[in-house]
C-alpha cells in the first residue's frame, strides 16, 4: 500500500536527505515543500510545492490537495543565536506553526513527526535519555520545546518527536552550513579555528536520522525518541576526527572553552543522546563517527566531481 508523505523544510539539510531516502523506496508517494519557489536539489519523481509552514491557508490547501498520510516536520529556524534576537519570528515558525500543523494533522488524521533538538536540555547531566526533564537554556531551545509541545495536538497515536543533535552532512544549495562542513572548509584553506573542548554532543549523520524517521514511519509510531550518532565528544575532539579523516591539518584547530568563545544564545555544556529507544524499538543502527565522516567525504568528492 501506499503512503502518502509531505515534507517540510524540505530544500533543508535533513529535509533534502529525506526526500533523496524515501525518493528511493517505491511504497512512498512523496511531497516535498519549502519555502522557495523550486527545489533547490533534484528531486527525481517527487513532487514539489512551495510552502511556508506559517501560513496556515497553504498548508491547508496542501493537506486538502495531497491528503498525506504522514507530516514530517523539518522546517524550522534553526540559527541558534538568530532566535535569541528575532524571538517573535522564531516562535511563529517552531512553536506556533507546528501546533496548528498539529490541529490539522488532528482533524485529518495524519500523523505528525515533529524534528526537535537536544537544546531542550540544560545540558547539566548528559547524555540524555527520552524521559529526562527539559530545562532550556536559549529561546530557540524553549520555541522548540513548544513545537513538541504543539505536535502533540495531532492527538494520541498520532504523533512521534525525533530530537537530534549537532547534524552533519551534505545537500545541494544548502542556505545553511553544518559543523563538519565548517571545519572541513576552513582547514582546507589552511585558516586556524578556535572549538570548545567543553562542550560535548553526540554528532548526527543527516542520513542515520533520515534512516531513523523514516522507520518512524514505516512503523507509525507514537512518542519521543532520541536519534542521534551513538558517541558522546567534545566539540573539540569531533573537530579533530573530522581533521583525522578528511587528511587535513589538526594542528590548526585551536583549544578554547565557552567562558572565552561568547555566543548570543547559551548553549548546553554536555548534551548527548542514550539512543536504546531507537535501537531496539526501530532497528536504528547509526555509522560510528569515522565511518559516517569517511562516508560524507567520498560524497563531496562525488558531488566535486559530478560538477566538474
Ligand atoms: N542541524 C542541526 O544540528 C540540528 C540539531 C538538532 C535539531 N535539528 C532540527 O532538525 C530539523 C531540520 O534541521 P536542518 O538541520 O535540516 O536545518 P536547515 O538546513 O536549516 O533546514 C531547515 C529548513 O526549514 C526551512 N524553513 C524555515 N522556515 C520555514 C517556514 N516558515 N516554512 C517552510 N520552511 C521553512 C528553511 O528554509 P530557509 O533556508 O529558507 O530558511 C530550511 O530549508 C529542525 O527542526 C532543527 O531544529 C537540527
Amino acid at each position: 500500500m501506499y503512503r502518502r508523505v509531505l515534507i517540510t523544510g524540505a530544500n533543508g539539510m535533513l529535509g533534502q536527505e529525506l526526500v533523496r531516502q524515501m525518493g528511493r523506496i517505491p511504497t512512498y508517494d512523496i511531497l516535498a515543500t519549502s519555502r522557495q519557489n523550486a527545489p533547490l536539489f533534484d528531486g527525481g519523481s517527487c513532487g514539489y510545492l512551495p510552502m511556508d509552514i506559517g501560513d496556515m491557508k497553504a498548508v491547508s490547501a496542501a493537506f486538502q490537495d495531497f491528503s498525506p498520510d504522514t507530516v514530517i516536520n523539518c522546517a524550522a529556524m534553526t540559527e541558534v543565536d538568530a532566535c535569541e534576537t528575532d524571538r517573535d519570528i522564531c516562535w511563529q515558525i517552531n512553536a506556533k506553526a507546528v501546533e496548528n500543523l498539529g490541529r490539522l494533522c488532528h482533524k485529518t488524521g495524519t500523523h505528525l513527526i515533529q524534528v526537535s533538538t537536544d537544546f531542550i536540555f540544560d545540558g547539566l547531566t548528559g547524555p540524555y535519555k527520552e524521559q529526562d526533564r527539559p530545562n532550556p537554556l536559549s529561546y530557540y531551545g524553549r520555541s522548540k520545546l513548544a513545537g513538541e509541545n504543539g505536535a502533540r495536538q495531532a492527538g494520541p497515536d498520532q504523533w512521534a518527536i525525533a530530537r537530534t543533535v549537532l547534524v552533519f552532512g551534505t545537500g545541494e544549495n544548502l542556505s545553511r552550513s553544518n559543523f563538519v562542513l565548517w571545519v572541513v572548509d576552513a582547514l582546507s584553506k589552511g585558516e586556524t579555528i578556535r572549538v570548545v573542548t567543553d562542550q560535548f554532543r553526540s554528532p548526527t549523520y543527516a542520513p542515520d536520522l533520515a534512516n531513523g524517521i523514516e522507520r518512524l514511519v514505516r512503523f507509525k509510531k507514537n512518542g519521543i525518541y532520541h536519534i542521534s550518532g551513538r558517541e558522546t565528544l567534545s566539540v573539540y575532539d569531533i573537530a579533530i576526527q573530522t581533521a583525522d579523516v578528511f587528511g587535513l591539518d589538526k594542528s590548526l584547530i585551536e583549544r578554547t572553552d565557552s567562558m572565552q568563545f561568547k555566543q548570543r544564545a547559551l548553549r548546553p555544556p554536555r548534551t548527548g543522546f542514550l539512543i536504546l529507544k531507537a535501537e531496539t524499538e526501530l532497528g536504528y543502527k547509526p555509522h560510528s563517527l569515522k565511518d559516517a565522516l569517511a562516508d560524507l567525504s567520498r560524497r563531496l568528492k562525488l558531488q566535486t566531481s559530478d560538477r566538474l
